[in-house]
């Protein structure tokens, strides 16, 4: 009677964990599956002293990865942009396709962050052959997605302006992101959902986790690619819809007075998609509600991924 009284508890305990297992989010660190909340780093990796890493995020809709080629391709320059070498870019795209097919939900995003690795004491400098010794620091995990910006992507969102303080090399997608936390943190202050910078030149250079269009004389207007902003996968995507549907596309910055001015506002990013703008820093854009170009360009980006 023991024997089966114990054979039974055994049995409950392995059925315990193997539903906690299917529940649970898992992550990739460094070779390893394992439960994300027992991940870890050393206290000297240099994601942690010096946010010397990169990351990329990919939006999952219906259980495919959105983009993750062009997501891959970004995430080899930004490594490249901060001389992270060794890393195998095939292996990242292995695993996160993995951990997505694994994830307990079709809607999900896709985080990566890769750091240059962590060395056995504290030095602002790198050692140049560092690779060699100290492998980079490679972890992903998927994680279910809840949009929670449904209403505001139908109905428009409100914007509010920022000086630019973020360093010089904007366009490397890097995990040292004090100045986008300070933008975000203005915007959840005032209660609205992006903060724009304004560079010193009294140009509108982008989000702190989106790019930003204006509609000026029927004309679409974005910052171009350059050390400025982040190249946003979601800005390419829009503006190959507006090539091909023959739109008048002019890369070219906006002073805040035009984005003011201006007859439609709109952002984009992977989580964001196509946000129409209705208001920046309490003044009405156009006629405080989603414009046509906007709207046009929201339904063919949506197609994309709902297909
Ligand atoms: C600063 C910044 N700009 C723009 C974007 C939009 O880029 P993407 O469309 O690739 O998501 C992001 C995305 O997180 C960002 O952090």
């Amino acid at each position: 009677v023991t024997h089966i009284w114990n054979g039974a508890q055994m049995f409950l305990q392995w059925m315990k964990r193997l539903i906690t297992f299917s529940y649970m989010t898992m992550c990739y660190l460094n070779g390893k599956i394992l439960p994300l909340d027992e991940a870890r780093v050393s206290v000297l990796d240099r994601g942690f002293m010096f946010g010397d890493g990169a990351y990329e995020v990919v939006r999952v809709y219906s259980g495919n990865l959105f983009l993750f080629q062009e997501h891959l391709n970004r995430l080899e320059k930004s490594l490249e942009g901060l001389d992270i070498k060794t890393v195998d870019i095939r292996e990242v795209e292995r695993v996160g396709k993995s951990l997505v097919a694994e994830c307990n939900s079709k809607e999900a995003t896709l985080y990566i962050q890769i750091t240059r690795g962590s060395p056995t004491k504290r030095s602002h400098a790198y050692e140049e052959n560092y690779e060699a010794k100290e492998k980079p620091t490679i972890f992903v995990y998927a994680m279910k997605f809840n949009d929670s910006n449904l209403s505001l992507r139908k109905n428009g969102c409100m914007i509010r302006s920022f000086p630019e303080v973020r360093w010089g090399r904007c366009d490397i997608k890097s995990i040292n992101l004090l100045g986008n936390v300070f933008a975000a943190q203005f915007a959840k202050r005032n209660a609205v959902y992006e903060t724009v910078f304004l560079g010193q030149d009294g140009l509108v250079t982008e989000g702190s986790h989106t790019n930003v269009f204006a509609v000026l004389n029927g004309r679409i207007r974005t910052m171009p690619k350059s050390p400025r902003i982040l190249p946003g996968i979601t800005r390419d995507k829009v503006l190959e819809i507006a090539e091909k549907k023959k739109l008048v596309v002019e890369e070219w910055g906006v002073t805040l007075d035009e984005l003011l001015g201006a007859s439609e506002v709109f952002l984009t990013g992977t989580s964001t998609e196509v946000m129409p703008v209705i208001q920046c820093d309490g003044k009405k854009i156009g006629r405080g509600e989603p414009g046509p170009i906007t709207r046009e360009l929201q339904s063919a980006y949506n197609k994309l991924f709902s297909l």
